[in-house]
């Protein structure tokens, strides 16, 4: 056998190099590659028995509800036995204050879970709980050592393990400093060794910062059996956590929390909180139905166009990708003759969500025109539907779902894409457009040519 090459990879990105390198070319950083040796105990190794596929026994029982029902809703129906959960998301977003709600529903219930709080000391835990109303009897490891974490939960006998965050644990046996790459990894790697060989849950917490590109999270999510991500904007009180994988569920399901002042509080109806403040009579919004995953969630797109004296009108969004804007500008200016050149657009959805849902081009485009033409539309509209640059409205998948959820909030029309498949829902009425100018004139919002 060909003997491997030896390879240097940076213990803080983990690019990898033929030969060593002062500085990272990929992250930048000084002194961070370590030589990685090929193995040798490949041919040394005994082989081991496999089993069959039907002599494993599956409980499919062993999933422990953690009591949030929006979390357990994401996880497929709660926590499997021995899985590794990873839990990303940018500081400050609510991560610690859901884990901590968990933990107490679980230990309410009578089961045992550590929390391993790396990040704050066990005061400031403390704090947090009674602000949470938390149970008591959750267990605590205000340390950073990973082999005193799987040795401690391995004793206690827990059921869960939490540990916030896996950035801040370290492994004696590897290289880097802690939240490097190379330690992240090991971390995760006993941890996940753990789970599999007690079945103990594991609940890991890895921060993404905005660039969603840090060490952490990304190198994790292959040996984890579940990456959730929580998602949203810091200032608003509107949090989405969403299945990205899903080893034991479907990805397609999310959960919609509020941050309130007694922490996370699960949203059965997103819909109509999105949509409470919404002014009917005002020009330049319509409604959107969007789909988070397999659930519609009804936003509201705004926009506000005014007369400028710019030699380079102004473009701003926010919760929509500002290209879209543009484009949609340029179609409703090429293919509907509605001029903006003379205009500052400024778009936004609201509730800080972040649509990236290719359906918001047709509300988009509404929303512009009715600010243009300062026209509300008429009575309580929504749309969905992407639009192609000839100024076509293409189709988008779960148009029934999206109907039905406009149908029970009360939204009286919806203009939806044409296309050979039947769309109707109790007590709206719904238009079927196949172009945006015809939408437009679907909506009353073109004058006269
Ligand atoms: P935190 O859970 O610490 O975020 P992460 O662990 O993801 O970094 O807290 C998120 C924010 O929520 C923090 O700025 C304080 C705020 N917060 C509330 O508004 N209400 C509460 O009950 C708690 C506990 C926190
Ligand atoms: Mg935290």
């Amino acid at each position: 056998m060909p003997r491997a090459r030896t390879e240097w990879r940076c213990s803080q990105c983990g690019q990898v190099a033929p030969k060593w390198l002062g500085r990272c070319p990929s992250c930048g950083e000084y002194g961070t590659f370590v030589e990685e040796r090929p193995r040798e105990d490949v041919a040394a190794a005994v082989p081991r028995t496999p089993v069959r596929l039907e002599d494993v026994r599956a409980d499919a029982a062993a999933r422990i509800r953690t009591g949030i029902n929006e979390l357990d809703r994401v996880l497929g129906g709660g926590i499997v036995r021995g899985s590794v959960v990873l839990l990303a998301g940018e500081p400050g977003i609510g991560k610690s204050t859901l884990l901590l709600q968990a933990a107490s529903r679980l230990a309410a219930a009578g089961r045992r879970v550590l929390y391993v709080c790396g990040e704050e000391s066990a005061e400031q835990v403390r704090l947090r709980a009674d602000r949470l109303g938390a149970d008591g009897q959750v267990l605590l490891l205000p340390d950073s050592d990973v082999a005193g974490v799987v040795a401690t939960a391995a004793a206690e006998r827990v059921e869960v393990l939490i540990v916030d965050s896996i950035q801040t644990l370290s492994d004696s046996q590897a290289p880097g400093i802690p939240g490097s790459v190379g330690q992240v990894r090991a971390c995760a790697q006993a941890l996940v060794t753990l789970a599999k060989a007690t079945g103990i849950a594991v609940v890991l917490v890895g921060h993404v910062t905005k660039e969603g590109t840090v060490a952490g999270p990304r190198v994790l999510e292959h040996v984890v059996d579940a990456v959730l991500s929580f998602e949203g904007d810091r200032d608003h009180a509107f949090r989405v956590v969403r299945a990205v994988k899903n080893r034991f569920g479907s990805v397609s399901e999310v959960g919609v929390f509020e941050m309130t002042g007694r922490g996370l509080e699960g949203i059965q109806d997103p819909s109509g909180l999105m949509l409470s403040q919404r002014r009917h009579d005002a020009a330049g919004t319509c409604v959107f139905p969007t789909v988070e995953g397999t659930r519609p969630v009804l936003v509201e797109v705004q926009a506000l166009v005014t007369r400028t004296w710019l030699p380079a009108p102004r473009r701003h969004a926010v919760g929509v990708d500002a290209g879209r804007v543009h484009q949609m500008l340029a179609v409703l200016e090429g293919r509907a003759g509605v001029r903006f050149g003379e205009h500052d657009v400024y778009v936004s959805v609201v509730g800080g969500v972040r649509v990236s849902d290719p359906a918001v081009d047709l509300p988009l485009a509404l929303a512009l025109v009715s600010a243009r033409e300062d026209k509300p539309l008429a009575g309580s509209v929504a749309a969905f539907g992407e639009v192609g640059l000839t100024g076509e409205i293409r189709a988008v998948p779960h148009a029934g779902v999206r109907a039905g959820e406009c149908a029970r909030v009360g939204v009286q029309t919806l203009v939806a894409p044409a296309s050979r498949a039947a769309l109707s829902a109790d007590g709206i009425r719904i238009v079927r457009s196949k172009t945006v100018a015809e939408a437009l004139d679907a909506a009353a919002l073109r004058s006269a040519p």
